[in-house]
């Protein structure tokens, strides 16, 4: 008999209690952790649930209809959601980015898009918000979310070619709606809008320059990204990696390139230009040029849980406080102390890490914080 093992129950299940510290530490947006880096970045997952299953995302065999995911009384309301994102935002975050699981299958995820759109910068500017959504609710939804104060979004499509992309959703799910929900949230005012291809070798490599062709000129700014080792349940081989500055050779060969400037500090996309001016592409190589030395983002999980890297182990359980009465001074030095201590760098080790540690690792899952 074959007995089916559920890493990730046991990863969530494994968080940290979070402490008030006795010396208060407040909000002055000053913030740095143990290499100086400032927080600047949080990205909020609104739910663990996805109605698509990406091989390297959710593979069917794990996330099947026995897979238990969190019932709704663990997770955040949208007003504790809300609460922790303000003291986020006193300690110097100026971006908020919704993500899953898709986002989009959160009920009412307007109201808290609306709740969010109220919080100011440490400069009192508005918060930008934005959302990393696999599109396939998109076409029906852009307006409301664009009327609720969503800033931009970003779309996952990993392919063009209709068999392909099925295939790699795993759902049967068509190519032609997520672009139909990409033209829904360009002509709704979500724009630049954003499209993310996670690039696997051997699945989707051919699939890299007629994306590129199609979106270029369009406006829409394609990146590509590197297959990465997150979570424990996609049997990432580094042999399926297709390096970020290969796909920049592929594309540059038929369509010349030229590389542009950060637009911000800490970003994840290296960004090149058309030689021709018809707009830009950019590439996440995480997995061969790590950039955790600007890593600028914290991650709060669906029920309330602070990841310090994408590839953490742990989660800081934060709804304890949220619900336990906790002021937001002490909210905010408990968030306070935690980035004080952040020393993650998964990337830039992941090849000198210990076997425990490393590829492989009992790590929480990408459905679970979102990207
Ligand atoms: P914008 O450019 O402002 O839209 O945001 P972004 O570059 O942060 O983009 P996004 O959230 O779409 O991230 C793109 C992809 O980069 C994610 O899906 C992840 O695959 C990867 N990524 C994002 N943040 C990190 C990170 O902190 N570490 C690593 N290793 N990968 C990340
Ligand atoms: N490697 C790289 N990117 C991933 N994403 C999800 N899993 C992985 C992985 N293993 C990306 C999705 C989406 C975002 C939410 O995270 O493509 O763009
Ligand atoms: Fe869902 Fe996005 Fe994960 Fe695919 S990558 S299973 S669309 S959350
Ligand atoms: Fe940041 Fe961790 Fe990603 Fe490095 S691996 S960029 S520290 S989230």
């Amino acid at each position: 008999m074959s007995e089916r093992v559920i890493p990730l129950v046991d990863q969530r299940s494994s968080s940290l209690p979070v402490t008030v510290p006795a010396q208060a530490i407040p909000a002055t947006g000053l913030l740095g952790d143990a290499l100086g880096r400032p927080l600047r970045d949080l990205r909020i997952s609104v739910t663990d649930r996805c109605n698509f299953r990406c091989n390297y995302c959710m593979p069917k065999s794990i996330f099947d209809k026995d897979y238990p995911y969190l019932p709704h009384s663990a997770l955040l309301s949208f007003e504790e959601i809300t609460r922790v994102a303000q003291v986020f935002a006193a300690h110097g975050v100026q971006k908020i980015r919704l993500t899953g699981g898709e986002p989009l299958l959160r009920k009412n995820i307007e109201i808290l898009i609306e709740q969010l759109t109220a919080l100011r910068t440490r400069d009192g500017q508005p918060m930008e918000i934005t959302l990393t959504t696999n599109g396939s609710l998109l076409e029906r939804k852009a307006r409301d979310l664009k009327s609720a104060g969503l800033r931009r979004v970003t779309v996952s499509l990993d392919g063009l070619d209709d068999a392909v992309f099925r295939a790699m959703n795993d759902v049967d799910f068509p190519v032609a709606d997520v672009l139909r929900g990409i033209d829904a949230a360009r002509e709704a005012g979500l724009g630049p809008v954003k499209v993310n291809m996670v690039v696997k070798r051997g699945t989707n490599e051919d699939q890299i320059l007629p994306m590129a062709r199609f979106f270029k000129g369009s406006g829409v700014v394609l990146r590509f990204i590197e297959y990465m080792d997150v979570g424990a349940t996609n049997g990432w081989r580094m042999d399926e990696v297709l390096p970020g500055s290969e796909v920049v050779q592929r594309i540059h060969q038929a369509l010349p390139l030229v590389q542009l400037e950060p637009a911000a500090p800490g970003e994840t996309a290296e960004r090149w230009g058309y030689a021709d001016g018809s707009g830009e592409i950019g590439v996440i190589s995480s997995v061969t040029q790590a950039f955790c030395r600007d890593c600028n983002r914290a991650r709060l999980s669906t029920e309330g849980r602070l990841y310090l890297c994408l590839f953490a182990t742990h989660g800081h359980d934060l709804k304890p406080l949220v619900r336990g009465g906790a002021s937001d001074e002490d909210l905010a030095s408990a968030i306070g102390a935690l980035w004080q201590r952040r020393d993650d760098r998964y990337s830039e080790l992941r090849a000198s890490m210990p076997p425990d540690r490393g590829v492989g690792a009992r790590r929480i899952e990408m459905s679970y914080i979102g990207g």
